[in-house]
């Protein structure tokens, strides 16, 4: 691995600036697969802020307005999956961040996990080493490779690339992540605004929620950082929950009285092949294998890095009282127009 000065200013990183062709000292390019997301949003709102030129290649640039306005930053159309179009972006990349992931596939056979996970990351590490760029960060999740879901098990797959890739390479394993935008607070918010009675598979399924902003200065510390290189870090926060604990707590915070109804584990594996059906896949059977292994981890990613954890109180109550005023809002203008 090629060893680079601790990075004190990451904006005028010259081992960065170094590999970059011909010309006068250009700011580091970074690409950013998945960068369109909401982890990859949050995240380029933060590196952006260094002396920095982002790409952000996208399979719809023009679904991506939210990037146009941050500078620096420019969405390109790309077929992620070509490995021609993934060396153009990548020529003259001084460090690459994968964040693409998927949590359902359109199919049933881990057909679309292994497409998503193992070979867009293999088709990455070969445009990287084509054009020589060594930096790459890699999205990963907690517990990759363990149990028998195609997400986890992909996810391990992608991440024994990665290591074996001979890339300076670093690999994040979040618990599940919360923030505004979140597939989580505010999903279960949508729910319980829905039905006085909410069924739940997996209930006492534990997560460590992180919050978005502590994950996004986790790979903005590691990014030119060398010593780094060839690690993971377990991304999680301090407070273990269980589904069931965390449906409580946003309903509890958006101020709605709602029965949580666990269900034994026999019904909860009909409803997710029931919900396999269904479009968009609002649960599936490969969700309710992933949920079998607890997503609280072990050694603290965010601790190695310098970072506090974000507690929930600090950011939910007040990102779900936005939910609420929005909701309130909305009945008004329906009730003024009709
Ligand atoms: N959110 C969480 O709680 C959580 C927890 C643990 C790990 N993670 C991982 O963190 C990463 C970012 O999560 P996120 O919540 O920001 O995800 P997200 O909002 O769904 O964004 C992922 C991005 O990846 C691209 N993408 C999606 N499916 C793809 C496919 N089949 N092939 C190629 N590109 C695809 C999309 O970009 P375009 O449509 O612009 O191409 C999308 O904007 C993912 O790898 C996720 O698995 C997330």
């Amino acid at each position: 691995m090629t060893s680079l000065p601790p990075d004190t200013d990451p904006g005028h990183d010259t081992s960065l600036a170094r590999q970059e062709t011909p010309g006068p000292a250009m700011p580091p390019r970074i690409v950013v697969f998945g960068g369109t997301g909401f982890v990859g949003q949050r995240l380029i709102a933060r590196i952006a802020r260094g002396n920095r030129r982002i790409v952000v290649p996208s399979r719809n640039r023009n679904r991506q307005r939210d990037l146009f306005v941050i500078p620096d930053v420019r969405v390109t159309d790309i077929d992620p999956y070509s490995p021609d179009d993934l060396r153009r972006v990548l020529e003259g990349a001084h460090a690459v961040i994968n964040l693409v992931g998927i949590l359902n596939e359109p199919g049933r056979d881990g057909a679309g996990f292994r497409r998503a996970h193992v070979e867009l990351t293999e088709k990455i590490i070969a445009a990287c080493q084509a054009t020589g760029t060594r930096r790459l960060l890699q999205m990963s999740a907690l517990n990759a490779g363990r149990g028998t879901s195609h997400y986890l098990r992909t996810r391990g797959e992608a991440e024994a690339r990665v290591r074996a890739s001979g890339l300076d390479w670093t690999i994040f394993q979040p618990s599940v992540i919360f923030g505004p935008g979140d597939g989580l607070f505010e999903r279960f918010a949508s729910l319980l605004k829905l039905t006085p009675v909410l069924p739940l598979a997996r209930a006492d399924a534990k997560f460590a929620p992180v919050y978005v902003g502590d994950v996004a200065e986790a790979f903005a510390r590691s990014l030119d950082d060398p010593t780094t290189f060839g690690q993971t870090y377990e991304l999680y926060g301090r407070q273990a929950m269980t589904l069931a604990g965390i449906v409580r707590y946003t309903a509890r915070h958006l101020g709605l009285h709602r029965a949580i109804v666990p269900l034994p584990d026999a019904l909860a594996r009909v409803q997710a092949a029931i919900f396999d059906h269904v479009p968009g896949k609002p649960f599936s059977t490969d969700n309710y294998l992933s949920l079998k292994t607890d997503s609280v981890g072990g050694i603290d990613g965010l601790h190695r890095l310098g970072i506090e954890a974000t507690p929930l109180d600090a950011i939910v109550p007040a990102q779900l009282g936005l939910q609420v005023r929005q909701h309130r809002l909305d009945a008004y203008r329906r009730a003024r127009s009709g």
